[in-house]
């Protein structure tokens, strides 16, 4: 049984790292990117998630993200997060590196969150640097589009999160790949590790020896290098490894 021999390899971790992309967070009720029902199924992500289309228009970056920022600010943790963090918390997991900008792992309790793709819930104003909180922003967005800057006045107020065609935050990255290069766990969740260089760190993770273990909803390219691939929703397999391994 998959899931059995997933929480032997995790209950014996002690330098686990998991990699967690936006399925861990679709039963929080937010729409992934790629797979059935993804944001890029609808859109074409580097129309409405590249810095030099938010440049040139932020009005159509903040159409999209206006509602996804909705669901994401009133989005709730789930079971796999909570799952996460007990993990984290007896011992097995050192760090969440996750893609995610929701800040759903850090309201579950985990305690070593890195964002490799920023944070959804600080906005950035790029005249004057002035940051605002994403739910201010979105309070004003029915009647202000796009949104202004409320020290300068400008016109580029952009989450903190990574768009395309622009560089990760090095310090999240560097941190990540040193983890995955001692760990001797790597638990990636929710992601269709399509995108680097956060698909780069189970690779780093193997090459340094460490056993991959996949949780995802659908088969990913990974697959094959995996000594465990458990097929399933997060918030119903993690709480399941989590419930095997006990305290
Ligand atoms: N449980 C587990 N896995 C799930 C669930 C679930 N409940 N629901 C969906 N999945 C899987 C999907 O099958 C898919 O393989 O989660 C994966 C989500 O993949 P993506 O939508 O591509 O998300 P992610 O891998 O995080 O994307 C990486 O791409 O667009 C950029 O910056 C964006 O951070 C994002 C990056
Ligand atoms: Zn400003």
């Amino acid at each position: 049984m998959t899931v059995a021999r997933a929480a032997e390899l995790i209950r014996n971790a002690r330098r686990g790292l998991a990699l967690t992309g936006a399925g861990v967070s679709a039963e929080s009720g937010i729409p992934t990117f790629r797979g059935e029902g993804g944001l890029w199924t609808q859109y074409d992500p580097v129309k409405v998630a590249s810095i030099e289309y938010f440049m040139a228009d932020p009005s159509a970056y903040w159409k999209v993200s206006k509602d996804r920022g909705r669901v994401a600010l009133a989005a709730s943790p789930n079971p796999g997060h909570r799952a996460l963090a007990a993990l984290e918390a007896s011992g097995r997991l050192v760090a969440v590196a996750t893609q995610n900008t929701d800040g759903l792992h850090q309201d579950s309790g985990s305690h070593n969150v890195i964002e490799l793709h920023g944070s959804g819930r600080t906005v950035m104003c790029l005249d004057c640097g002035n940051r605002e909180a994403r739910s201010e922003v979105q309070a004003r967005l029915d009647v202000e589009m796009p949104p202004r800057c409320t020290l300068c006045g400008g016109i580029f107020l952009k989450p903190t999160v990574v768009l395309f065609g622009v560089p990760l935050p090095q310090p999240a990255i560097q941190q990540a790949f040193a983890l995955a290069r001692e760990a001797d766990v790597m638990l990636v969740v929710g992601s269709s590790l399509v995108v680097y260089p956060a698909a780069d760190l189970p690779l780093i993770a193997l090459r340094s020896g460490a056993q991959l273990i996949v949780v995802n909803a659908e088969p990913t390219p990974f697959d094959e290098l995996a000594t465990v691939v458990v097929q399933g929703k997060s918030g119903e397999v993690l709480p399941e490894i989590a419930a095997l391994i006990g305290g």
